[in-house]
């Protein structure tokens, strides 16, 4: 008779105890425990995929590189890193009505488009309701098959009978494994219904691509195994307030990291902004304090940002610190060396930075246009409208270089700015573009002089 074990997971990082406990050591939640039983370890997941197991040498193992499918959605196709590689397991993981399943849908759609069969396993909508939604976005292909199931071994026994070119799993949080007691969507489920779909793909080179909830603070529910498993992790970005959506690479063995796809969210669907530089710069005020452009790079692609900033006088014993789209922290150290090394006095004024259309961005290069919008909203002097900033400030007020500059400065270009304040340790770097001023700047004081 087969052996019933339990043991305690996790629920928030999957982190396996024998006994309970009250406080997780790996990622130190409180009363986050829950007994899960286990299956045999040799049931299941490993019984099913007998990989003949002998080394090979890496000179006989055949390059499989070209076997990419593009999806025909560019956006898509570019945070892939060039298409969807055969065999491998893509999480996309964002929060309830950002648009998972119609993203998935429309590319489906579009495969089946190519003559591809492709599968839609659907958990939470049933055919019906999918129906409604494919006649909304325009997907209809005899070729794009749909499966309402959430037992694991069904799914994988239809994914063996149709073959499809491309599986998704809408989401992970639904499927469940009657070989485990837990109720789905607990992290043992999780973990087992996604190491068996990996396993599978791999095996028979289909790729995957499993859709995941992220909890309340923000991230994949379920273990954190789930992102180490899978070959790709994307986040889908955005708020219900605005319309586009980012799709942005977090992890990706086959193609660049942070590569970030735009979309925007219409009643027809999902829509490619193939400009988002021009998409963020449509609202911006003209002559206004507080208000300057980043060329900012996300993974290969250059992305125009404006970055806000208010600075008004506290009435409050503790300013106000306010950073949304950059992070917090880093703010509150640009304040600091503002302060002391160009002599403004910020400690008695609040604080309120934004980077404008809700973009997020987090390389350092953008420091130097904190510290330029910060400056001009407390001087009241407005930057020139087609100046445009980049560099990371050092704590003694030094501007450090960022990488790959022509780029940058191309997009900048592109769209009309002809000023380009930049790291004077880029000079090597730099390239001469037509009708562009470039300023080379050592430290933020010399950023003062030449802004205003
Ligand atoms: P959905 O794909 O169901 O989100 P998820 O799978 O991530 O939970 O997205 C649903 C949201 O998108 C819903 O708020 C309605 C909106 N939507 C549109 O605005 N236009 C459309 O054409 C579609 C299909 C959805
Ligand atoms: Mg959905």
């Amino acid at each position: 008779m087969k052996k019933n074990k339990t043991s305690f997971f996790c629920q928030h990082c999957g982190y396996m105890s024998p006994k309970w406990l009250g406080k997780c050591p790996s990622c130190n939640s409180w009363n986050c425990f829950a007994e899960e039983l286990i299956s045999d370890s040799d049931s299941g997941s490993r019984a099913e995929m007998n990989f003949d197991g002998k080394p090979l040498s890496i000179e006989d193992i055949p390059a499989e590189e070209g076997n990419r499918t593009i999806t025909g959605i560019a956006e898509i196709d570019r945070v892939l890193g060039g298409g969807i590689v055969g065999g491998s397991a893509i999480l996309i993981g964002g929060e309830p009505g950002i648009g998972k399943s119609t993203l998935m849908l429309q590319m489906m759609h579009n495969l089946a488009q190519q003559g591809l069969k492709v599968l839609y396993v659907s958990g939470e909508e049933s055919a019906s309701q999918i129906k409604l939604r494919s006649g909304r976005v325009g997907a209809a292909s005899k070729d794009l098959l749909v499966l309402v199931e959430i037992s694991l071994e069904k799914i994988l026994e239809q994914i063996k009978a149709v073959s499809p070119a491309i599986v998704v799993i809408d989401s992970i949080q639904t499927v469940y494994s009657g070989e485990l007691m837990s109720a789905p969507g607990s992290v043992g489920q999780v973990r087992e219904a996604s190491s068996r779909l990996i396993l599978f793909s791999k095996k028979y080179g289909i790729p995957v691509f499993l859709v995941g909830h992220v909890t309340k603070d923000g991230s994949i529910a379920g273990p954190k195994v789930l992102e180490h498993m899978v070959d790709t992790v994307l986040y889908f970005e955005g708020d219900s307030a605005h319309a586009y959506r980012i799709i942005r690479s977090i992890k990706n063995r086959f193609g660049p990291t942070n590569e970030i796809g735009v979309f925007e969210m219409q009643d027809k669907g999902l829509k490619e902004v193939p400009n988002p530089s021009t998409f963020f710069l449509a609202e911006r005020p003209q002559n206004v304090a507080g208000s300057v452009v980043v060329p900012s790079l996300e993974g290969t692609r250059p992305i125009l940002v404006e970055i806000q900033a208010l600075v008004s006088a506290t009435n409050l014993g503790m300013p106000r610190r306010t950073a949304i789209g950059v992070d917090h922290n880093r703010v509150s150290l640009l304040v600091a060396v503002l302060d002391k090394i160009c002599g403004l006095h910020l400690s008695g004024s609040d604080i309120f930075i934004n980077v404008a259309g809700g973009v997020r961005v987090e390389e350092p290069a953008v420091d130097l246009g904190v510290v330029a919008a910060m400056a001009s909203s407390f001087l009241d002097k407005p930057i020139d409208a087609r100046t445009v900033v980049l560099g990371e400030v050092g704590l003694a007020g030094e501007v450090r270089a960022v990488s790959q500059m022509d780029v940058r400065i191309r997009e900048a270009a592109r769209l009309g700015f002809n000023r380009c304040l930049v790291p004077k340790t880029n000079a090597a770097q730099l390239v001469k573009i037509a009708k562009m001023e470039i300023c080379k700047i050592g430290s933020l004081k010399e950023l003062l002089e030449n802004l205003f």
